[in-house]
């Protein structure tokens, strides 16, 4: 059996580098591709098809990389392309691959984490207008009442390093205003967007502290590693080397730029076209 395949790690941009740390830290021993598609960074404003196309072609490309494990480390992406993929694509590819997404395994830990069982959820449009959170809240913890704000203003100011000023905290807290008048009992808020870890500190200091806030990187990461012991059948065909592989469709240097706010490595990444 051939056993050179690598995880796949997808993401609109570099966002996704929050969630993709917390895996390699927890599975060092594996081959990574991280494929950023920083050329249509945001798709958090964009249509239910536009992000499920370019969410494809991404996931076409790592599939032709040699990936047969493939994690859509976009929350975006996750609502908007994920079931589709799954349901509809999955016959045309020759070779078998799963693909998992970052929505699900936070909603799973997420019941086990509130008390007064209000969830706020702060994320992007699309994640937002697709409702992915409330219906699988509502699924997995049927006593959790969900309320969202979007803030279509964070992923532009994260990407260009402009949040931490009088323009920038004006949008953050009103955003989390706008969530914490919906109902004073929320307890725990998830941030529902890959770049929101960036600014964990800006968020918290505008929360009060009794309040949870979780970033999903973690979760995502421990329930991979969970994924890996249940499914032998793909564990047995990932290669262990611990290389690691950066792509981005835009350009390279940009994005080496860029990482350095999300990771502590200096990153090299090379640019590709999907
Ligand atoms: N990474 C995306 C997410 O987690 C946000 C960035 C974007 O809008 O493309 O939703």
């Amino acid at each position: 059996m051939d056993s050179n395949y690598s995880i796949g790690v997808f993401d609109s941009g570099v966002g996704g580098l929050t969630v993709f740390e917390e895996i390699v830290n927890a599975l060092p021993q594996y081959n990574f591709i991280y494929l950023g598609d920083n050329a249509r960074v945001p798709y958090g404003t964009r249509s239910f098809d536009t992000v499920y196309q370019y969410t494809l072609e991404g996931v076409t490309k790592l599939h032709e990389l040699g990936c047969r494990l493939i994690i859509i480390a976009c929350n975006t992406a996750s609502a908007k392309a994920l079931r589709t993929i799954q349901q509809n694509d999955f016959l045309k590819f020759e070779q078998p691959f799963k693909v998992l997404g970052v929505i699900r395994p936070t909603t799973e830990e997420i019941g086990g984490l509130t008390k007064t069982n209000k969830v706020g959820i702060l994320a992007t449009s699309g994640t937002v207008n697709s409702q992915s959170y409330v219906i699988e809240l509502n699924k997995l913890h049927p006593q959790v009442q969900v309320f969202q704000e979007a803030c279509p203003m964070w992923v532009p100011l994260i990407e260009n390093n402009d949040f931490n000023n009088e323009g920038g905290l004006y949008f953050i807290k009103k955003n989390i205003q706008n969530l914490l008048s919906q109902s004073p009992d929320i307890d725990t808020i998830i941030l529902g967007c890959t770049h929101y870890p960036l600014i964990m500190d800006i968020i918290k200091q505008n929360i009060p502290s009794h309040i949870k806030v979780v970033s999903q990187g973690n979760i995502v990461a421990s329930s991979l590693k969970d994924y890996l012991i249940r499914h032998t059948e793909i564990e047995t065909i990932l290669q262990k080397e611990g290389k690691r592989l950066f792509l981005t469709t835009e350009d390279p240097n940009l994005f080496d730029e860029k990482a350095k706010l999300f990771v502590k490595n200096q990153i090299n990444s090379q640019i590709i076209e999907i």
